[in-house]
């Protein structure tokens, strides 16, 4: 399969028809599914979860069970949460790295 960082990792393939749920990743607003994960809302629709400090790696989680810790997120007010095992909520302000100094 091609790479395309146009679309994200995961396909949904059913239960497409659940109410819809906005939230924002690295300020940009997007849309998920009610009874997503974090995992899954971002995902479906990017290529990875984070980049990761130091190195600028990118993350999209690892064992999707809560297990490895390569799934962390941060939100807009600086708390990290497991993106596998947390599920979204609207509202929520999700972003793929750290605020920058000038951002703090
Ligand atoms: S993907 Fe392993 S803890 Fe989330």
């Amino acid at each position: 399969m091609k790479n395309d960082a146009t679309q994200g990792q995961f396909r949904r393939l059913s239960e497409t028809g659940r109410d819809r749920v906005s939230f924002t990743l690295d300020g940009q607003l997007r849309e998920a599914l009610v009874g997503d994960t974090v995992m899954t809302a971002v995902l479906s629709q990017a290529w990875q979860l984070r980049v990761s400090e130091p190195g600028g790696d990118k993350r999209a989680g690892f064992c999707l069970m809560g297990a490895c810790q390569d799934c962390w997120m941060l939100t807009e007010s600086g708390e990290r949460l497991r993106a596998c095992t947390t599920f979204i909520v609207p509202g929520m302000r999700l972003r793929s790295k750290p605020k920058t100094p000038d951002e703090a």
